[in-house]
């Protein structure tokens, strides 16, 4: 179990999260849900390891996840929503490169590689380089990269950003199928329909404070609205989209 407690990190006046506190447990996909701003990426960094929260701790079966950094890192997978990627090597290289850093077996790594393209549907894309790749592809490559080495927790900062129906709908079933393998997923996404078809508990930040924590269904149920987006509007969305969508179109034409 994925315990944070009290995370609060201080960005000069800036606070972000805000005393968040919640639990992930193995078999479940946590969801981070807010809108931009609200704290979700410094929370997911916090949780990998990256981050060191101004107050506050994580720990993960009881063990604070900083008393042994490298151990846990061994233990994590990590899909950061701006990744440095080496944009002039393949796929596989890329994967080779990750693999041989978390010291996973030469032999069985190139095997691995080789099903995860296949599974994955980009095994013609082998001799292509990262930079050529279509953001999708490269989705994929990172997910891959990041639980290569078969890792307990799994933390996904917007994975599914900008993806086709095709890759995203490959990529929601793969984060639910590591839930039911046992692991802790927490992913953080602005996307609502995504939470919701993936998500069996979330947090909804806003300014940096939890605003709701719930399963989807008792969110939907306690608040009585019928979807995660209704549950969304009425907790964080307060500005008039219409307005300011006729407010830019005035603009655009004066
Ligand atoms: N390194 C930093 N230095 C100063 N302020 C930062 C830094 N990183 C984040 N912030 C601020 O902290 C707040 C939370 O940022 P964070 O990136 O965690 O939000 P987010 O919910 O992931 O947003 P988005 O949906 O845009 O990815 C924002 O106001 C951001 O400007
Ligand atoms: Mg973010």
């Amino acid at each position: 179990m994925l315990v944070a407690e009290s995370l609060t990190k201080h960005y000069g006046a800036l606070t972000a999260p805000r005393d968040v506190s919640f639990q992930a447990r193995p078999g479940e996909v946590l969801g981070l849900l807010g809108p931009n701003g609200s704290g979700k990426s410094t929370t997911v960094k916090i949780l990998t390891g990256l981050l060191h929260p101004s107050a506050g701790d994580v720990t993960v079966n009881g063990t604070d996840i900083f008393a042994d950094l490298p151990k846990y890192k061994a233990k994590i997978g990590y899909v950061p929503e701006e990744p440095h990627l080496y944009s002039y090597l393949t796929g596989p290289e890329y994967l080779r490169l990750v693999g041989r850093l978390r010291n996973i077996d030469e032999g069985a790594l190139n095997a691995k590689i080789d099903r995860f393209l296949q599974l994955l549907d980009i095994y013609d894309d082998r001799y292509q380089t990262l930079s050529s790749y279509s953001k999708g592809t490269r989705q994929k490559i990172l997910i891959s990269a990041a639980v290569l080495h078969n890792p307990q927790v799994v933390v996904l900062d917007e994975p599914f950003s900008g993806l086709d129906v095709s890759a995203a709908r490959i990529l929601k079933a793969f984060v639910k199928a590591l839930a039911d393998e046992g692991k802790i997923v927490v992913f953080s996404s602005h996307v609502l329909e995504v939470v919701e078809q993936v998500c069996s508990r979330v947090v909804i930040l806003k300014d940096g404070v939890v605003v709701g924590h719930d399963s989807v269904p008792q969110l939907r149920s306690t608040l009585q609205l019928p979807s995660l987006d209704a549950v969304f509007a009425s907790l964080v969305r307060e500005e008039n989209v219409t307005g300011c969508a006729r407010g830019l179109v005035e603009v655009m034409g004066s």
